[in-house]
């Protein structure tokens, strides 16, 4: 871990309530289950398949299988699977991109873990690509050698987790639930967690009893207007962790990817940064190609310094947008290594023969989260995260490209590991609380939470995006709390209304994390602080509730 700490507590005024539903345990209905896995990503799918091996495994999430960010990633999966590459430099990689406060620990056993778990993946029928009959692999921003494989070109993301998909179905002890949503961790009078409270459309609230949970509920990228991310990464197992109690770190760190479709009107799509590791070239408005006065690597320069050098060139040329310029390329080339992509800009008619691709930056990654340590044990009983919704140290303040598929693999596998290790973890000898909570009803006035929504991921966008400064993020949180006052005291009964106070909570905690660092590092930049402060800041900023995860009993 990084040198020193800092912990915010968070004041009592303003806080969310425990649970944010009227919760009575002996009247709601109760499934059981021996391990519970909330979120279906490779994180999600990998921990189930571990804890299979000895446990009866639930695994809900919100939507269906093919939401999840996992099925949208593009790039790829980096690992060491050359002959002339070493874990060393991809260890030293990541701890650059990192900016100093990776845990090197996590940084070594997640690379030293990839090869054989990516072999396991080829075992399991994931139809990597190859050259030569060896798995291909590609460069990306960051990497000093060719190591990303990827799938079906730019379809990696699916075709891992449709593999993951099917060797999960083929497991008796696994049993999924799509369209779940997860409201709330139940946790017991020992802060320990005993499984969550959820939804689903037909049924309505149900308890989930588990003597051991996985959170794997992905990203947050939703939080901002404009974002790589699919519907359903609006920061829930964020929220939901931190009214448990939990200790959340780092979540100033917001990944911005530099290149998404941008179509004024049309929703925004990733177009990955494996084209510029293939060659594609960042233009301006004028058709000046401009990454070359900003950083020596130029178009594969660290992602945050490629968003942020867009930014300023389309503040320079007073443009909504820059363009990657793929002329160049073989047509055919393109269409057989960017299938998606292909049909994405054939259905705008754009034809990279001749036209220029519009993009701009864009929310992508959280790298920060829920804190874990090495088993993937978060400071909750029982409760263990992995994927992107945990900060496990592997990114540090930057996410290396590619570096995030490679993480939900190998802690998917050892939280799973860790779970099926655990001897009291079959759920008949679980201790099952009495949990009460009541919420007193609120007059006040009812807010159009669409409207809540839309307003937040716009002012997140403004105030605390891809650079920040004090005065916008003090009054980002102002608004945030605001808002809390009218959304945060109702009692929802469906998914929309849970997530808006979902990405109410997760926004306002990011801002108050990207407030706290008062210097630039890694993908979080201040205007107002431009340098790296080692003195003060080469640490982690954690955030907890400060409460212990005790349900109100009434
Ligand atoms: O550009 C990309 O394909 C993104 C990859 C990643 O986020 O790791």
């Amino acid at each position: 871990m990084a040198s020193r700490q800092e912990n915010i507590i968070e004041p009592a005024a303003g806080e969310p309530r425990r649970y944010l539903v009227n919760i009575d345990s002996a009247s709601t209905n109760q499934l059981f289950t021996d391990c519970l896995v909330v979120g279906a990503g490779i994180a999600g799918l990998r921990a189930a398949i571990e804890a299979a091996r000895k446990l009866k495994v639930l695994v809900v999430c919100k939507g269906k299988l093919e939401n999840s960010n996992t099925w949208k990633a593009q790039g790829g999966i980096a690992s060491v699977l050359d002959s002339d590459d070493t874990f060393e430099s991809h260890i030293a990689d990541t701890l650059k991109t990192g900016c100093g406060i990776c845990d090197k620990d996590v940084v070594a056993q997640v690379v030293r873990r990839g090869p054989e778990l990516i072999n396991q993946l080829l075992n399991w029928d994931t139809k990597f690509d190859r050259t030569d009959g060896q798995i291909a692999i590609t460069l990306e921003g960051g990497h000093s050698h060719a190591r990303v494989a990827h799938a079906h070109g730019d379809e990696t993301g699916r075709i891992i987790a449709q593999a993951l998909v099917k060797k999960a179905g083929q497991n008796r002890n696994i049993r999924v639930l799509e369209n779940f949503y997860a409201i709330d961790l139940l946790t017991d009078d020992d802060n320990k967690c005993v499984g969550i409270i959820g939804c689903d459309g037909q049924r309505g609230a149900q308890i989930i009893w588990a003597p051991n949970t996985i959170l794997a509920t992905g990203g947050a990228g939703r939080l901002y207007r404009e974002t790589t991310n699919p519907e359903i990464a609006t920061g829930d197992g964020i929220a939901m962790a931190y009214r448990a109690g939990a200790v959340l770190q780092d979540l100033e760190f917001m990944q911005f990817h530099p290149t998404t479709l941008y179509i004024a009107g049309a929703s925004r799509a990733l177009i990955t940064e494996a084209l510029r590791g293939e060659g594609a070239l960042l233009v301006d408005n004028k058709g000046r190609r401009f990454m070359k006065d900003y950083h020596e690597a130029a178009e594969l320069a660290p992602r945050d310094i490629v968003s942020r050098a867009i930014l300023s060139q389309m503040r320079k040329t007073k443009a909504t947008h820059v363009y990657l310029d793929v002329r160049h390329f073989d047509k055919d080339f393109f269409a057989k290594r960017f299938p998606f992509i292909s049909e994405l800009l054939e259905s705008f008619d754009i034809d990279i023969a001749g036209d220029l691709i519009p993009v701009r930056p864009s929310a992508h990654y959280m790298v920060g989260g829920v804190k874990t340590n090495r088993l993937a044990q978060t400071s909750i009983g029982n409760l263990y995260a992995a994927g992107e919704v945990a900060a496990t140290g592997l990114h540090g303040a930057n996410r290396l490209g590619s570096n995030s598929l490679l993480e939900g693999l190998v802690f998917g596998m050892i939280a799973g590991q860790a779970v099926s290790e655990d001897t009291s973890a079959g759920s008949s000898h679980m201790n099952r609380p009495l949990i009460k909570h009541h919420i007193p009803h609120s007059d006040r006035t009812r807010l159009d939470t669409d409207d809540v929504r839309n307003a937040l991921r716009a002012l997140m966008w403004r105030n605390v995006g891809i650079t920040r400064s004090d005065t916008p993020l003090a009054e980002a949180q102002e608004i945030i709390r605001f808002w809390q006052r009218y959304v945060m005291d109702k009692v929802f009964d469906s998914p929309e209304g849970f997530e808006c106070q979902n990405m109410l909570t997760a926004s306002l905690l990011i801002a108050r994390a990207a407030r706290k660092r008062r210097e630039s590092r890694g993908t979080h930049f201040r205007r107002d602080f431009p340098d790296t402060d080692d003195n003060n800041f080469k640490k982690h900023i954690e955030i907890t509730s400060g409460r212990l995860a005790k349900p109100p009993h009434s």
